[in-house]
């Protein structure tokens, strides 16, 4: 995988969609789009964004190395995060990880020998509603088990894309890469894909037969006790 031509018209493309004079807020997606060809961002990578956006390459190595989502080295096809935060280790994350591990013979940040499968330790992915969950390619299994979440990496070693419990369909992580990027995926069945789930808006259901309006669960908007408590931690925070 290179940064050809076709990069560097995407990379255009991309910078176009900002003002004149904040090309430089374009980073993000160009990091995606290199990834995306490239399978992690290389220090060609980053010269190439450098050049791009009129950055030093120790300006974007600054931003590359600093969101867990830009690799240094070479992403398999599948990228699967295991949640290991408090939540999902409370309900059996580290145990889904182990048994992973085990299956790939591969640690935290590794890649299986045939180049289909990485796997990482993932701080909290904004799920703890279904924990213990993993995502592939950043599309969410929930409520995994080790037995379930070895099965979903068999299936992908086998070639197959198994169906995510919600969001879109699986799709390789250079694909992953380009949708980040900002170019939509083209395949029809990413229309129909779902939004939340029943668990996410279980607090909101309990607030509404509650009668909470958004004041606060005591009703109040500042006056009692529970609002002053409320103003001053966020002050102090
Ligand atoms: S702790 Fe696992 S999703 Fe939040």
């Amino acid at each position: 995988m290179a940064l050809t031509e076709e990069t560097r018209a995407a990379a255009r493309e991309i910078i176009a969609r900002y003002p004149a004079g904040r090309e430089r807020s374009a980073l993000l997606p160009m990091l995606h789009l290199v990834q995306s060809a490239e399978g992690c961002v290389t220090s060609e990578g980053v010269e190439f964004c450098a050049e791009e956006l009129g950055l030093t390459a120790a300006e974007v190595s600054a931003v590359a190395t600093f969101y867990t989502m830009y690799k240094r080295r070479p992403v398999g096809d599948w990228l699967v995060s295991v949640c290991t935060n408090l939540s999902c280790s409370l309900r059996g994350g580290e145990e889904v990880y182990r048994r992973l591990s085990e299956r790939l013979g591969v640690g935290h940040d590794e890649t299986t020998p045939d180049g289909k499968i990485t796997l990482e330790h993932a701080e909290c992915l904004a799920a703890c509603d279904y924990a213990p969950v993993m995502t592939v390619n950043y599309e969410f299994f929930d409520g995994v088990d080790p037995d379930t979440a070895e099965g979903i990496v068999e299936a992908l070693r086998a070639g197959e894309r198994p169906t995510p419990t919600r969001g879109g369909p699986l799709c390789t992580f250079a694909e992953a890469s380009r949708q980040l990027a900002g170019f939509a995926d083209p395949r029809p069945q990413a229309l129909a894909a779902t939004g939340y789930g029943d668990p996410s808006v279980a607090g909101l259901r309990v607030a509404e037969q509650a009668g909470w309006d958004g004041s606060g669960p005591y009703g109040t908007t500042g006056n009692g006790a529970a609002g002053t408590s409320a103003a001053t931690t966020t002050k102090g925070a």
